[in-house]
């Protein structure tokens, strides 16, 4: 397996470009399943993730191709409308293909996804949806098998503004005759991706002003061309470890008001930065970073894919920093791995405690899930001496070219695998 060898202590400086989003690729790619006509994607990152949603989307039969971010998807005859867990263990998103195959065929059979690192992260928003739509689902041998003899529009409430579930739940109600309205939906940029994709594809869907999106279901659903929106995730990381080296690094082809809550912690922890209409400046800084407490939430709030990176940065501050991880119960598995370089962190539930050091220390430490990985590369970019990251394969899900792109900035990091590379 690959790990990263980092020798750390070098300001990151120069310019980066952001990739096209991960989070809002896959939905995307899996939202062509609604039609049998060409779609051609643009900017997709060439991540673990998106891989594994090709082959979901060849095990269902379609044909595809992919040239240097480009991802173009064609029918390939009739589609399968059921996955096999082998495919579905390596990605939880896979589950999002349901929602398609529910509105093309009435039927689909999809093994339900396990709980992850991060958390036991149910899937029972997205079954409600489908039962208000009209389906049953039933639980056989591991299997979610969710059927219709019609599906009907409906007005939806989501209990929590699960990302997943509203994707999923939009993609169903597409094809549904009728108005279908879903009330207390995710807000992430990413939804408005999909949203835009499938409006390009000839679905009827806008959002009012209670902030509700409104379904008018087409009968059919065509081919289309999209461009994915920048990934609002790798721009926040590129900038807490500019931060946490103190370097001067300009993310390019950002949208920066994705991260507008960052921006704002990021000043107010001491960086000076200067944002751009698609660009965001992150000025070298060797003043104290000042110790915050953040909690995460839906979007707009402070992201939980950034809390790791986040952590990384605050330890370093001066004084004692605090992270609410309200979303996902199990997201701090970075935390001791992060103590293993000298860091002070202390977790109780919810809550890390994080009282600054003056430098960090190098270590072999182990990546346990993709942004707990970054969060620890990011570590090894500012400890003194050699860090060895093990389980790449966490942060391979979620980083494009990461080992290239931070060499580029001046860090001295590679991959290397023990079973196969000389030392
Ligand atoms: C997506 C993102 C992930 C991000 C997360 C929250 C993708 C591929 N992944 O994941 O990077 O960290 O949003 O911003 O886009 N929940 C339930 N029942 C459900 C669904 C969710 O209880 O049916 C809970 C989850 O366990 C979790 C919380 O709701 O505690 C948020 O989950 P959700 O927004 O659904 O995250 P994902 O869509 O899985």
């Amino acid at each position: 397996m690959d790990r990263f060898l980092i020798r750390g202590g070098k300001k990151l400086q120069g310019v980066v470009q952001i990739s096209g989003s991960k989070n809002a690729a896959l939905p995307i790619l899996v939202a062509t399943l609604l039609t049998d006509g060409k779609c051609v994607l643009h900017r997709v990152p060439n991540l673990r993730d998106v891989r594994t949603t090709l082959k979901i989307l060849e095990y269902l039969g379609k044909k595809i191709s992919y040239q240097k971010n480009t991802v173009t998807i064609e029918a390939n005859g009739q589609l399968k409308n059921n996955l096999p867990y082998e495919l579905v263990k390596q990605m939880r998103a896979s589950f999002w293909v349901a929602g398609p195959l529910l509105a093309r065929f009435k039927e689909a059979e999809i093994p339900l996804p396990g709980g992850c690192a991060i958390g036991v992260r149910p899937v029972d928003i997205h079954l409600k949806g489908f039962e208000k739509l009209g389906a049953t689902c039933e639980t056989k041998a591991g299997d979610v098998v969710i059927r219709a003899k019609k599906l009907t529009p409906a007005k939806i409430v989501l209990r929590f503004p699960s990302v997943g579930a509203t994707q999923n739940l939009l993609m169903c109600a597409c094809l549904i005759d009728g108005e279908t309205v879903l009330e207390n939906v995710a807000k992430e940029p990413e939804i408005d991706d999909v949203v835009a994709f499938l409006n390009k594809m000839g679905a009827d869907i806008h959002s009012d002003d209670k902030g509700r999106l409104i379904v008018r279901g087409v009968k059919a659903l065509h081919g289309a061309e999209h461009t994915v929106v920048a990934d609002r995730i790798e721009t926040g990381s590129y900038a807490l470890a500019a931060a946490a080296t103190r370097g001067e690094v300009t993310l390019e082809g950002c949208v920066p008001e994705h991260n507008a809550i960052l921006w704002d912690d990021l000043q107010e922890a001491g960086f000076k930065l200067d944002i751009g209409k698609d660009f965001v400046r992150v000025h070298a800084y060797d003043g104290e970073i000042k110790p915050l407490r953040v909690r995460t939430a839906p979007y707009p709030g402070f992201a939980t894919d950034l809390q790791a990176p986040w952590m990384t940065l605050m330890t370093l501050c001066n004084g004692t920093a605090e992270v609410d991880e309200d979303i996902f119960e199990n997201r701090f598995m970075h935390a001791p791995e992060l103590v293993r370089m000298g860091a002070q962190i202390s977790t109780e539930k919810s809550l890390a405690r994080i009282t600054g050091v003056k430098e960090l220390s190098a270590a072999h430490v182990q990546s346990s899930d993709l942004r707990g990985g970054f969060a620890l590369v990011m570590a090894g970019l500012c400890a003194k001496g050699e860090t060895e990251v093990e389980r790449v394969y966490h942060i391979d899900r979620g980083y494009e070219r990461l080992e290239e792109k931070l060499t580029e900035l001046g860090a001295d990091i590679r991959r290397y695998n023990p079973d196969k590379d000389e030392f």
